[in-house]
């Protein structure tokens, strides 16, 4: 997992990392792993979708999404601490299906890859780290974030499971193969775009979760948590 933690290490408020690909169930994960241990969670890739939907309030449209145009819209975006979450607001309302929809999904990537908005989105979520510990998920936490992070995980899972949990949570009944097979297209072009802003770190502990429930992979990770902690 881990390297040998040092003193001052110890002192800081702990951080789970949890990274890896679109749909892995890094989000969902994350949000019941620190419900478990007493942290907050911190979804980074809710703030690049924030962003997102602030240009495109600023500026319906595929135009001008130049990275000042992309910061300036971002101001309207606030990170509330809730009692076991941080959540991404735009103009101060939660705005969750809004960031969730399909025009915020095939534009993130692209407003991902500007280094400003990197920088923009990792003092947020530090800044969130700063008071108590929390989990936070994404793509680079265990990398670019919070190299010293305690604990690292990176879930990868089948593209097809992949797919197929997206559209359950998204439609609420069983998807059809047809309706997967599509999703698992949309995806596997999303992991292409994120390429060079997903990275494992050489210490993180890799959970394949494509045979697991969500029950699984919490146990596992809280477990991880725990003997970090001891
Ligand atoms: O839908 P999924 O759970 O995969 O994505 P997300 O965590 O909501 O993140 C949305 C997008 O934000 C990703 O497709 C990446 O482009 C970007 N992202 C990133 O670049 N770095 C992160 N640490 C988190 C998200």
């Amino acid at each position: 997992m881990t390297s040998p933690v040092s003193a001052a290490e110890r002192r800081r408020p702990l951080v789970v990392a949890i990274d890896g690909p679109a749909a892995s169930g890094k989000s969902s994960t994350a949000k019941w792993v620190a419900r478990v241990l007493g942290f907050r969670h911190v979804d980074s890739g809710a703030l690049y979708r924030a962003a997102t939907a602030a240009t495109l309030r600023a500026a319906p449209g595929d135009t001008g999404w130049t990275e000042d145009a992309v910061l300036a819209a971002a101001a309207a975006v606030t990170l509330v601490p809730g009692e076991t979450s941080f959540h991404a607001h735009l103009d101060g309302v939660d705005a969750e299906e809004e960031l969730r929809g399909g025009a915020v999904t095939s534009r993130v990537s692209l407003v991902a890859r500007m280094p400003r908005v990197r920088d923009w989105v990792n003092a947020m979520v530090r800044r969130a780290a700063e008071g108590s510990p929390v989990v936070v998920d994404g793509r680079d936490m265990g990398t670019a974030v919070f190299p010293h992070a305690r604990v690292k995980v990176f879930l990868v899972a089948d593209s097809w499971e992949r797919a197929k949990r997206r559209l359950v949570q998204r439609l609420e009944r069983v998807p059809t193969d047809a309706e997967i097979a599509d999703e698992v297209d949309a995806l596997v072009q999303r992991d292409a775009k994120d390429e060079a802003q997903t990275r494992q770190a050489a210490d993180a502990v890799l959970i394949d979760t494509t045979y697991l429930t969500q029950e699984e992979q919490v146990e596992r990770i809280v477990a991880i948590a725990r003997a970090a902690m001891r």
